[in-house]
């Protein structure tokens, strides 16, 4: 059976461009074989490891909003990464066979250690791909949904995949595939990538008056339409691009013919982009201040999990072993 792996850090709140990128993606993959869905918080620690207690609460809250996107515990494993140890023995088996250089030449590694506000030049730092090749191998799975920036750490999996099966002449791994999504990206309200450090983003948590209030008074329009009477081109406007994901077509085709008349004013326009959010927005907020009304029901879920991939991740780390000759006593 195929068997899919992603994981995401506990670092602040999810915001719309987490949901359509990779939640709905996770939704839909944990029919499709066995899903397994972790909350990397030792990856969290290699940037916050001086705010640990930030790390747990923000761990709750991503599982609420698992559940609340749809994740089901029955049909995927939810579960903590620091729960199953297994996670680091594999890493540190893997850093013996890594060459050093596989790790520096990672793109992502010297840009975010130049752009970062912690320091991040740790031995932990540089390891990070490696850990998250740890996390996919030891599920021995075929699929990871992630999105773009992640292709890098794919590929160095793949390697490390082809070093460990040749080294020890057997096939212990399966070399892991991305799956990108096939969603659209969604804009910040400036109209750049949303990304909590651009500060534009419209969060699953924001009240029904924050997404009014981000919509009409934050998110970019045609800057070429001054006036009322201007006509404006929805082609350039990021408040188009929003109606495209959110809103029913009907409201897509008023919008594209009366923005270029100078039939609808981009208030208007941008309380209808408000409505729609909203309406996808709403239940899921619902759902995760319930679900994080009941930590204990969410521990549970998580303890669960983790126990349950806690019994996969063995049986490959007893594989491993074998072909490292390492003793069982
Ligand atoms: N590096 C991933 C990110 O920042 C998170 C992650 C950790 C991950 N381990 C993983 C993703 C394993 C996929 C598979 O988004
Ligand atoms: Fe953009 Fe809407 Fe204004 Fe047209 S009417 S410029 S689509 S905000």
């Amino acid at each position: 059976m195929s068997r899919v792996l992603s994981g995401i850090q506990p670092s602040g709140s999810q915001h719309i461009g987490h949901l359509v990128g990779a939640l709905e993606n996770f939704t839909r993959l944990q029919g499709e074989g066995e899903a397994f869905y972790m909350i990397a918080d030792w990856h969290a620690l290699t940037s916050k490891y001086e705010s640990v207690e930030e790390i747990w609460p923000a761990t709750l809250e991503l599982t609420a909003t698992f559940l609340a996107a749809g994740l089901d515990p029955d049909r995927a494993t939810l579960f903590v990464q620091s729960l199953v140890k297994e996670h680091a023995e594999l890493h540190l088996l893997l850093s013996m066979v890594t060459p050093l250089s596989w790790l520096e030449r990672v793109p992502t590694y010297k840009e975010k250690l130049q752009n970062a506000v912690a320091d991040l030049g740790s031995y932990g730092f540089l390891g990070y791909p490696l850990l998250q090749t740890a996390d996919i191998i030891i599920y021995k799975a075929h699929k990871v949904p992630v999105g773009e920036d992640q292709l890098f750490h794919l590929e160095l999996a793949r390697e490390v995949v082809r070093r460990f099966n040749f080294l020890y002449q057997r096939e212990v791994f399966p070399e892991p595939e991305a799956v990108l999504t096939k969603a659209a990206k969604v804009p910040g309200l400036d109209g750049r990538k949303m990304s909590k450090s651009y500060g534009n983003c419209i969060y699953l948590r924001d009240t029904n008056a924050a997404i009014l209030e981000k919509c009409t008074r934050q998110m970019a329009s045609d800057p070429a339409r001054l006036r009322r009477t201007d006509p404006g081109n929805p082609e350039i406007c990021p408040v188009f691009e929003f109606h495209k994901l959110f809103s029913d077509a009907e409201t897509v085709a008023l919008v594209a013919s009366e923005c270029r008349q100078a039939g609808i004013g981009c208030f208007d326009c941008k309380k209808r982009v408000a409505e729609a959010l909203t309406r996808r927005i709403e239940p899921i907020r619902e759902k995760i201040e319930s679900h994080l009304g009941h930590p204990g029901d969410i521990e549970a879920v998580l303890r669960d999990g983790s126990a349950r991939a806690r019994a996969v991740a063995a049986e490959t780390m007893a594989d491993v072993r074998d072909a490292m000759k390492l003793p069982v006593l």
